[in-house]
């Protein structure tokens, strides 16, 4: 029986996989130039850490983690996300006692039990970044002027930065009273999830997509109008550093953020026309993070992207990314003696750093020609007895059809200096 790909997931293939590469490669040359280094950390984690980093109460931890027991009946889960893994090797790595802050970007694979739409799956891939050791709005406009110029570098177009702030715990407080006041007759008409957040998170009723729900939030107090006089100043901060910056926003009283870890500066990068999943890109503040996992009381901001919605938004905006690379050469044979010939010249072009073929299937020179045809090298030559003892051979352009005879013993040489 056929065995498919789990709901969800999906292969890259090559012709796909190079957009990967080249948005991977772009990000992570910007970001070490911000003072970035690269951190690893393992698909799967024990699952306390995201109930208490990510948050009980968030529908990730709720609904969709991969949780399972492992042989020696251990509680893991794969990563729904990677701030709660950073901030554990941080703890974990006494990075407190290295020069603050630490700035930390990272390449990974996520896992969420979601239902699987244009845009959400299972499995996907995020770019994400780490700032900790920093309470200053000045991190907050240095990460956000960072992902504008990321953004434009690539070429997206339409994607607007949506910020807010969601105050401290303090102010957090005073607001969710103001806001179990205004919906508490208001919660017959709203849908199930908004009377669970009524008990549980009440600044989640704000966010609800429900149309039925957001016409009652339309109307409800907003946090960035009732926030502490310190939180206000650091959003009053943010804001002017971002214009000093020429670094585009919205202000969106309306991004609260669907993790527990976040408080004062949240946004979002959100893109038009690429479906009902068009936030690209999240992020935002969590000073108390590394101490609700047992570290010392640290500051932190940082963001992810979703790579798959980046690449739907660069395909929008008529980006072209690079795709498979062609070969720069076919070598093609006929018998053993040129074979050995042929296969000589490959391994010194490949291990110069050219993309070559050569066949490896035994096949006659025919179906060599087709196989080349397909690969769509720049330049074939044919290998044969009369060749190889003659030491001449005819090189063929295949897009401008012209040819060329060239002594066998300088087919490497001229490949590599580009003089054919
Ligand atoms: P998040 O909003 O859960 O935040 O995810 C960040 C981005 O990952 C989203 O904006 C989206 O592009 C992508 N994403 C999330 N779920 C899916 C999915 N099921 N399928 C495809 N793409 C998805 C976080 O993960 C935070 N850790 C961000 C952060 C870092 N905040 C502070 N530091």
């Amino acid at each position: 029986m056929k065995i498919s790909i789990p709901k969800g997931t999906k292969d890259i293939l090559p012709g796909e996989i190079e957009k990967y590469k080249y948005i991977q490669k772009v990000y992570a040359n910007l970001l070490e130039n911000f003072g970035f280094k690269q951190i690893r950390f393992p698909v799967f984690e024990h699952t306390e850490l995201f109930q208490r980093g990510v948050g009980d109460t968030t529908d990730i931890v709720q609904k969709e983690m991969y949780t399972f027991k492992d042989k020696a009946g251990r509680s893991i889960t794969l990563r729904p996300e990677g701030t709660a893994s950073v901030v554990r090797s941080y703890i974990e790595n006494g990075m407190s006692s290295y020069p603050q802050p630490i700035k930390l970007y990272y390449d990974i694979t996520a896992y969420r039990y979601e239902n699987v739409q244009k845009g959400r799956y299972r499995e996907f891939n995020q770019l994400g970044a780490e700032v900790l050791g920093s309470d200053s709005p000045n991190a907050d406009v240095e990460i956000l002027n960072m992902l504008n110029y990321f953004f434009s570098k690539l070429g997206v177009q339409g994607l607007k930065l949506h910020v807010n702030s969601i105050g401290c715990k303090v102010c957090r407080t005073k607001y969710n009273e103001m806001l179990k006041e205004f919906f508490a007759d208001k919660l017959d008409n709203m849908c199930e999830d908004c009377k669970q957040r009524y008990i549980k998170n009440p600044m989640r009723l704000i966010d609800c997509k429900q149309e039925k729900c957001s016409v009652i939030s339309k109307d409800a107090p907003m946090l960035i109008d009732n926030l502490c006089d310190s939180c206000k100043e650091h959003f009053e901060n943010v804001i002017r550093g971002l214009d000093e910056m020429n670094t585009p926003y919205i202000i969106n009283k309306r991004i609260v953020r669907g993790l527990d870890y976040y408080v004062r500066t949240v946004f979002e990068f959100i893109a038009e026309g690429i479906g009902a999943q068009d936030t690209v890109c999240a992020g935002g503040r969590y000073d108390g993070l590394v101490e609700e996992l047992g570290g010392t009381d640290t500051p932190g901001i940082g963001f992810a992207m979703g790579l798959e919605r980046l690449i739907s938004t660069l395909e929008k905006s008529g980006f072209v990314l690079p795709y498979e690379k062609n070969p720069v050469i076919f070598i093609a044979y006929i018998g053993e003696k040129a074979y050995k010939v042929a296969r000589k010249i490959a391994n010194e072009l490949r291990i110069n750093g050219i993309y070559c073929e050569i066949d490896i299937n035994d096949r006659s020179l025919k179906a060599q020609l087709k196989f080349a045809d397909k690969k769509n090298a720049l330049y074939n030559v044919v290998l044969g007895e009369n060749e190889i003892d003659t030491n001449k051979a005819i090189i063929k352009n295949m897009s401008t059809q012209e040819i060329k005879e060239v002594s066998i013993d300088s087919i490497t040489k001229r490949i590599i200096e580009n003089k054919i």
